[in-house]
């Protein structure tokens, strides 16, 4: 089992290339089912998440191969329609599946993913679109055995919350689909559009990605194409609060302003500089931060809920109260407690998070529960006195390529043993 040491205090400088989106990567190569000849899909980054998504390609009969940071996936030989239960739980994603699988083979079988570290995962809105498209399902003994005996069908489907995997695989299966399918109240974020640009690049026609109304028109085939996946906005926001921390100036390369267009003002209240130029962000932060005030996850173009434990990290050491209240998932602040032991100040009360910022925090041993709430545990490792020991990287490690290596090549001392 890996552990990160981070030693705090060290100023960062310099400047580093944001990755790519591991949430455009996931679905984008759920797609690929559906296409015929060759995708090279670029700028796929290195985590674990990507790695189990190849290998349930692989098992669906697909050629997966990877150079670096490039996918090359070919499925014209998918051969099969099942996902075994050890593959599904390799990533929470994998959901985003059954609308591909469905919609190339007219059937599916895959477990029914679990509750995760961030709370239940329902899949209530999947399911019940799917249904609407003339899918029959049964749902037993933990798995969900989907088939559609006269072909997917458009529809018209009315979400009644804009969940980001709902809309994606309902836009993935309504591609192949005889007729229409219009999504309202569909989710606007920004690895959304870069889904539909993918699939209408491959000739789906696909209107409205990233608006609340989304329409599909279905086409009969799809081929493979060449396609680059937008810059990670939340390693983005991720790095920012790292610099923020540490009171430092970076640069971010290769990201997409408008994506942050909700993160950048909270670090300017928090009083750091934000200057964006041709897809640079600089960021130049006080000595001792400002509170954050009220920080509200929303969905986009809200405040993003996966940039809330990293920004929450940073609350800690800010001069004054911030507050942050949870709207998206209902068990995001396993982080807090680990905070806490470096001497954070924060109360939970139900989705409502007050952080009173402390002088300083101090090293400790703890361990990560979730993804973001690892990212949430290296950003106040930076600033803290002495050492903290981090434990459970490998969840750091689903969403964000080597960040061990991103943060000592600005000077951070961070090191995996
Ligand atoms: C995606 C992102 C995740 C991010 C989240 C919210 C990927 C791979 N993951 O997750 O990083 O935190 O969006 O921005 O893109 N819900 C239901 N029924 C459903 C589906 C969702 O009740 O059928 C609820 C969820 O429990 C949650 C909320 O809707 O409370 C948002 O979930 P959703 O937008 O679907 O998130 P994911 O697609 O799982």
């Amino acid at each position: 089992m890996s552990r990160l040491l981070v030693t705090g205090r060290e100023k960062l400088n310099g400047e580093t290339y944001v990755q790519g989106a591991k949430n455009s990567t996931l679905p984008i190569l759920a797609a690929t089912i559906l296409t015929k000849g060759e995708n090279v899909i670029y700028n796929c980054p290195e985590l674990s998440d990507v790695e189990a998504s190849s290998r349930i390609l692989r098992y669906l009969g697909c050629d997966v191969k990877r150079y670096h940071h490039t996918l090359l996936v070919k499925c014209d030989t998918v051969n099969r329609s099942d996902i075994p239960d050890e593959l599904m739980r390799k990533t929470r994603s994998s959901i985003v599946f059954l609308g591909a699988v469905l919609a190339r083979t007219g059937r599916a079988k895959l477990s029914f993913p679990g509750g995760c570290e961030i709370g239940p995962r329902p899949i209530d809105l999947h399911l019940k679109s799917l249904r609407e498209m003339g899918v029959e399902i049964k749902e037993k003994h933990g798995y969900l055995d989907c088939r559609a005996p006269r072909g997917l069908v458009g529809a018209k489907i009315a979400l009644s919350f804009p969940s980001v995997g709902a809309t994606e695989d309902i836009i993935i299966a309504a591609c192949l689909a005889r007729g229409t399918t219009t999504i309202t109240n569909a989710a606007r974020e920004p690895e959304i559009c870069d889904l539909a640009d993918y699939l209408n690049h491959c000739g789906a026609k696909i209107y409205g990605a990233g608006e609340g109304v989304v329409v599909i028109d279905g086409v009969t085939s799809l081929n493979g194409v060449q396609h680059t996946i937008i810059p990670d906005r939340i390693v983005a926001a991720t790095l920012m609060a790292c610099a923020a921390v540490t009171g430092s100036k970076i640069t971010l390369k290769g990201i997409i302003q408008s994506h942050l267009a909700s993160v950048i003002p909270i670090f300017e209240d928090a009083g750091c500089k934000i200057r964006c130029s041709s897809g640079n962000l600089e960021i130049t932060s006080p000595q001792k931060l400002s509170s954050m005030r009220i920080v509200r996850t929303m969905p986009y173009p809200g405040f993003p809920t996966d940039a809330q434990a990293p920004l929450l990290a940073a609350a800690c050491v800010a001069d004054g109260t911030s507050v942050f209240v949870e709207n998206i998932f209902e068990n995001r602040y396993g982080h807090i407690s680990e905070l806490v032991r470096m001497g954070a100040n924060i109360k939970v009360e139900g989705k409502v998070a007050l952080v009173d910022g402390v002088d300083s925090l101090y090293g400790a041993t703890v361990e990560a529960s979730d993804l973001r709430g690892a990212a949430a545990l290296v950003v106040a490792g930076l600033c803290a006195d002495g050492t903290t020991d981090i434990g459970g990287v490998k969840y750091l490690e689903r969403g964000y390529e080597s960040l061990e290596v991103t943060l000592s090549s600005l000077g951070a001392n961070v090191k995996k043993i």
